[in-house]
């Protein structure tokens, strides 16, 4: 994704509310295609389909937070799933339902940290949301809304960035407390001053034992937890290929008790 932050935002905007930017630049690159994230596609086909909890009617119906311009599921055309994507940015959803062939798929523009749903769902896929919120606070609102969300017994279905002790990262970044700060000078923003210096919140990576806590503190138990080492995730948008000192990735899937 391309790096794109303006002055005119309101004060004191969280990071993940910029991704509004980051679309409406991407939607103005003509050679920009939305397309699915394969390695999540490969997670939900090799280890979520085979535990699908399905409704009455013997579908699943699937809510997807972040799924931005187009959904995971989009291009499985899996008659068994009923999708409601959401996402904060209203570019990508609007990008997503113009993008739409798939009846079975709909979209919201939504924040996770304020909706609303009662046990609407009977699975919740993130891919890549949750370490977007680098609050305690956000992460501690987002999971209790992903747990009412869910029907008794509905799956939580994950992918986030952990910690690892070889982490680096770039000059421009910093890491502190579990929490990647970038470089920053814009006052509009929830900054941080190291050293005198403006940096902005960007991702909170945690370990897996964290994440472990979290998602148990947040009324789940957990039935699926892999870290994997060789599958690095970018930690920002200025660098497509990823490193070794990359954070790691971690699947994990819960199920509301
Ligand atoms: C790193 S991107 C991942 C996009 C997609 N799931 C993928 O894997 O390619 C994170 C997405 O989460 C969305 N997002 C960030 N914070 C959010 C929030 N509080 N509520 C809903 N969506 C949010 C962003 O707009 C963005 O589309």
């Amino acid at each position: 994704m391309i790096e794109c932050i303006e002055e005119n935002y309101p004060k004191h905007m969280k990071y993940y509310q910029s991704y509004e930017k980051v679309y409406q630049d991407l939607r103005k690159n003509n050679h920009f295609n939305p397309l699915p994230n394969i390695s999540l596609v490969d997670f939900f086909k090799q280890e979520v389909k085979s535990r699908l909890p399905l409704n009455d009617q013997g579908l699943c119906d699937l809510l997807e937070i972040g799924c931005g311009a187009k959904s995971l599921f989009h291009d499985l055309n899996d008659s068994q799933l009923k999708v409601l994507g959401i996402d904060i940015s209203k570019s990508a959803i609007s990008w997503a339902q113009e993008l739409n062939k798939n009846e079975d798929i709909k979209y919201l523009n939504q924040d996770v940290c304020e909706m609303n749903f009662k046990e609407e769902f009977d699975l919740v896929f993130d891919g890549h949301l949750l370490h977007c919120l680098t609050s305690d606070e956000d992460r501690k609102t987002s999971l209790e809304n992903i747990y009412n969300s869910l029907r008794p017994n509905g799956l939580f279905v994950l992918e986030t960035m952990t910690a690892h002790k070889n982490m680096s990262f770039e000059e421009k970044l910093h890491f502190e407390n579990n929490i990647l700060y970038r470089l920053f000078t814009n006052v509009g923003y929830d900054l941080k001053f190291i050293d005198g210096v403006p940096y902005l919140p960007i991702r909170k990576i945690k370990t897996a034992m964290d994440v472990e806590q979290e998602i148990i503190q947040a009324g789940f138990q957990i039935i699926y937890l892999y870290v994997f080492g060789n599958r690095k995730i970018i930690p920002y948008e200025g660098r497509s290929v990823p490193l070794l000192s990359d954070p790691d990735s971690l699947r994990l899937i819960a199920i509301k008790k």
